[in-house]
């Protein structure tokens, strides 16, 4: 296709490279014709979504017809019992995506640095793009945030920095003491995302948990998802928390319904069934280790991980192995895009679909 409008596009566009999500199962039945395939690429909960959820989405159904509630005031009723923070403190997108790039577009523009670390999650690039900010990727360490030299990073015109914890694509972590260092150092003139997206499966104690800093740090926003251990990747659903002035900053960008009704009683009925958080978050435990152990008889080394999916090592031969494992019925997730060419990150399946992978893995090795 020869470019017509190419003139017209601004020049920030012209340059991205859209986000390559996971292959759908759909797409490679079309391709290979295989009947047995396991998706283990986009970090979905292998248990589906809580009973609850499902039974409120069949009850609003005779709603299809009607525009959602715009301003999402049940579900930030029960997201602020369950947060005990504010409803005017808590916004809602159409998944965290969408506002992790509203708020790179509340704060930031043309000449405008917008610091991430590495290996980041791909939105936070992405998002210095399409708001025509100058992207500032900070060198990780060991695969992880290096939050001390991020700090550093901070010039004057820094006006954004996004943090994971734990970050996606390496699972990686980091604890109390570097992100209260990190936050003291960081001006307050600067705004910090942090993304909290994989929260519900963090092990260690010593995990920071945004919502305490909220209080202290003005310039924090906190971001979650109901697509992970919520299991409502699908409907499109995730929030921030921050001060009401930033809160209503998103507010002004946000679509008039951005988030739809199916999600909003989805996410509320989800947010009432913690006993089918906990079951997620224990299935993913047993499948990590699963995983990880078969990883170690194999002596194949991969990234120690707090999140569902694991970063795996497989050298020169990880597009080869990709490749094959597709041929087995087997979808991981290349992470080249991120320069971890040698890696293919791999989510955390059920047990039958974590054995699959193990299976095609020692044949195509
Ligand atoms: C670190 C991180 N943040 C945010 C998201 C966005 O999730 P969603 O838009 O489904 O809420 C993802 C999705 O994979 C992620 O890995």
């Amino acid at each position: 296709m020869s470019p017509i409008f190419e003139h017209l596009v601004q020049p920030q566009i012209q340059s991205i490279q859209p986000y390559v999500p996971g292959k759908p199962v759909s797409e490679l039945q079309r391709e290979l014709g295989l009947k047995h395939i396991s998706k283990l690429a986009s970090n979905e909960n292998p248990l589906g979504a809580s009973q609850k959820a499902l039974s409120a989405i069949e009850v609003a159904l005779k709603d299809i017809a009607r525009y959602p509630d715009g301003n999402t005031f049940y579900l930030r009723e029960v997201l602020s019992d369950f947060l005990s923070a504010p409803t005017n403190q808590i916004a809602l997108g159409n998944g965290s995506n969408e506002l992790l790039e509203l708020v790179g577009r509340v704060f930031c523009g043309q000449g405008d640095e917008i610091i991430y670390s590495q290996y980041g999650f791909a939105v936070y690039p992405i998002t210095a793009q399409i708001v025509g900010a100058t992207g500032v990727e900070v060198p990780a360490k060991n695969y992880a945030h290096d939050l001390q030299a991020m700090a550093r990073a901070v010039t004057p015109k820094t006006k954004l920095i996004y943090v994971a914890n734990p970050n996606n694509p390496t699972g990686t972590l980091f604890g109390r003491a570097e992100w209260e260092s990190f936050m003291k150092a960081v001006p307050d003139t600067v705004m910090v995302v942090l993304d909290e997206a994989y929260l519900e499966y963090v092990e260690t104690s010593d995990y920071p948990n945004g919502l305490d800093y909220l209080a202290q740090y003005p310039n924090l926003i906190v971001s979650r998802t109901f697509s992970k251990a919520y299991g409502l990747a699908s409907l499109r659903v995730g929030y921030m928390v921050a001060s009401e002035e930033i809160i209503s900053y998103i507010n002004r960008l946000r679509a008039p319904f951005n988030v739809n009704h199916f999600a909003q009683v989805a996410a509320a009925a989800a947010l009432q069934d913690q006993q089918f958080v906990l079951q997620s978050v224990e299935l993913n435990r047993q499948g990590k280790q699963q995983i990880c152990e078969a990883l170690a008889r194999l002596d194949i080394s991969f990234i120690h991980s707090e999140g569902n999916f694991v970063c795996v090592e497989f050298g020169d031969k990880a597009s080869e192995i990709n490749t094959k494992l597709l041929h087995h019925g087997v979808i991981v997730r290349p992470v080249s895009n991120y320069g971890l060419t040698r890696f293919l990150r791999v989510s955390i399946g059920n047990r039958a679909e974590n054995q699959h992978f193990i299976d095609a893995l020692h044949q195509v090795l």
